[in-house]
């Protein structure tokens, strides 16, 4: 009995992998887009959210078994939709003062994503790191509505 639910669970999990959310190839990354910041935010940028707001994602191995990689990589399509450093120059001014707003908000609330945060302790962000992203951020706010 026992076995022949293992079975099940293994082939079902096997037939699972068939299902795989394709993330886009990078586009070129042209140096002039790249986002511009002190060197300071930049690791911080880098170590913490570039897995899913740059081309530059470093897919772990679960990344590639289903069905957890369609979590994963669902954070990395969205991730890169709204919000991609390395396409930074090809934004407007109105979305760049929305994402300034977006990061000075989300960096103390839910960026990096807690999940993602549970699995890679190189990304978490102590408390004085999250006020510098945040008074970077904010130094670009032109208005506060
Ligand atoms: C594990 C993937 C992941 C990481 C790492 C991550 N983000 Fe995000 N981010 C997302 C996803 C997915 C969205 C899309 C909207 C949502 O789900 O909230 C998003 C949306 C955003 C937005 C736009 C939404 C808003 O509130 O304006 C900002 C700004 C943002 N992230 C900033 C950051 C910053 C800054 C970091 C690093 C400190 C970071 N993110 C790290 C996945 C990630």
């Amino acid at each position: 009995m026992f076995k022949t639910i293992l079975i099940w669970v293994f082939g079902a999990l096997f037939l699972l992998q068939a299902i795989q959310i394709d993330i886009p190839e990078p586009e070129a990354i042209d140096p002039k887009e790249l986002i511009q910041a002190p060197e300071e935010i930049m690791t911080m940028l880098k170590t913490s959210c570039y897995d899913c707001h740059s081309y530059e994602t470093k897919m772990p191995w679960y990344g590639n078994v289903a069905p957890i990689s369609w979590e994963v990589r669902s954070h990395i399509k969205q991730g890169r939709a709204w919000l991609n450093f390395q396409k930074w120059g090809t934004y407007d001014e109105e979305k760049k003062q929305k994402l300034y707003k977006g990061i000075a908000k989300s960096i103390s609330l839910s960026m990096p994503i807690p999940m993602y945060l549970s699995l890679h302790d190189e990304a978490k962000l102590t408390r004085a790191q999250r006020n510098s992203i945040r008074k970077w951020a904010q130094s670009y706010i032109k208005d506060e509505n």
